[in-house]
């Protein structure tokens, strides 16, 4: 049995990979710790609820006290840190919490793994520690790391501190960096489900500068496959991009949700560019497929579509995050827009 602390289980795609690897396995241990911030929900986690291999914790992964708890209570050998503050836009409007829970939050778990000689550390990170690229050029596991928001510095911190962990006291750490996940259970501020809400509810759809600004998609179970492959059969030390080789310009995505919903392009609002924003994102993730044998299997119109039905079908999921914190964030972000 493998005992594994996953931080940031309730978030996004922390939830998506508990799910998908309690169907699958039944030699892993789930310790789920999870601050159970605006992002995190435990009704995503309802299909892992009662199973013998998995325990909830609420907590927040900066307090060390309690980290060392769990690590001692629960024999753990194994990290994945999905534990976050994951918006750009959040980090634009006040960053003091991505530099607390991204970089402190993760030195207080490397230090555990380093006390209790942790088998091995999988920091889960992202490709916009690269920064942004022009109209060519892939991001490779080799690119200098350029942030260029507060969300994505933080992240290229946690990142190059984790090496640092390896590198000096030899702490199997395995870091990954994918690109821009959509799926089931993803919390409405990020463009795919915010333009899907806003469509079902004849909202204006805010599409930032000219919209032009590409993203390189991957359906989040592609996503949580590649992790159980690094997780696996990952090199400590090493760094593993994760992609679906699928760019697209962010207008395109929203006119493929107008048109599935039956809605008009009237809905589409362009409106004043996110501060800072990256022009342009593209993975190169020959290394994972070479080395591990990881590739993607879901095609991106079919899984967009799919994703789109998903929130049609759990409107009480996402209605009852909309009536809460969530009017207030809209509020000062989008204004009356
Ligand atoms: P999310 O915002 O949906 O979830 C983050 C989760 O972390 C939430 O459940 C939240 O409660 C929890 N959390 C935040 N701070 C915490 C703390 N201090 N202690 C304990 N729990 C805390 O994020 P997501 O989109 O699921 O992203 C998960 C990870 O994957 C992040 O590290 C993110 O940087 C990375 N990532 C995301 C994407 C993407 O497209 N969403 C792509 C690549 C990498
Ligand atoms: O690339 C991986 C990253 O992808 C992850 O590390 C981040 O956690 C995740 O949030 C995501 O970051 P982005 O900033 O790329 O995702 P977001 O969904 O916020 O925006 C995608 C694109 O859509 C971006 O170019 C900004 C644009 N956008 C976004 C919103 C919310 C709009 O035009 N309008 C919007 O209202």
């Amino acid at each position: 049995m493998k005992n594994i602390l996953v931080t940031g289980g309730a978030g996004f795609i922390g939830s998506n990979f508990i799910n998908y690897i309690l169907d699958k396995r039944d030699d892993y241990f789930i310790v789920n710790l999870d601050k159970l911030t605006y992002a995190g929900n435990l009704e995503n986690l309802i299909p892992s609820e009662g199973k013998k291999n998995y325990q909830f914790i609420r907590g927040d992964i900066c307090n060390a006290e309690l980290i060392d708890y769990l690590f001692n209570k629960y024999k753990i050998k194994f990290v994945i840190n999905f534990a976050a503050e994951s918006h750009v836009d959040r980090s634009i409007l006040g960053s003091e919490v991505f530099f607390r829970s991204n970089v402190i939050g993760t030195n207080v778990l490397l230090e555990a793994a380093r006390r209790y000689e942790s088998e091995k550390f999988l920091q889960v990170s992202t490709d916009e520690v690269y920064g942004s690229l022009g109209t060519d050029g892939l991001f490779t596991e080799t690119t200098l790391l350029h942030p260029n928001s507060p969300y994505s510095s933080s992240k290229a911190g946690a990142d190059l501190m984790a090496l640092s962990f390896h590198h000096t006291y030899g702490v199997p750490v395995l870091i990954t960096r994918c690109s821009n996940n959509y799926g089931p259970y993803q919390f409405p501020e990020k463009l795919i489900p915010l333009m899907i809400i806003n469509t079902l509810n004849d909202k204006k759809l805010p599409v930032y500068g000219d919209g032009q600004n590409v993203r390189d998609w991957i359906y989040v179970i592609d996503h949580n496959k590649a992790l159980e492959a690094v997780f696996e059969k990952g090199k400590p030390g090493e760094v593993y991009n994760i992609g679906a080789s699928n760019e697209m310009p962010n207008i395109k995505i929203v006119k493929l949700i107008l048109k599935e919903l039956g809605k008009s392009e009237g809905l589409i609002k362009y409106v004043k560019d996110r501060l800072g924003h990256d022009r342009r994102y593209a993975i190169d993730s020959s290394k994972i497929a070479k080395e591990l044998g990881w590739k993607p299997v879901f095609e991106f119109e079919e899984a967009l579509s799919h994703t789109i039905k998903w929130y049609v079908e759990n409107k009480n999921w996402w209605n009852r995050i909309i009536s809460g914190e969530y009017q207030k964030y809209y509020r000062v972000q989008y204004g009356s827009r």
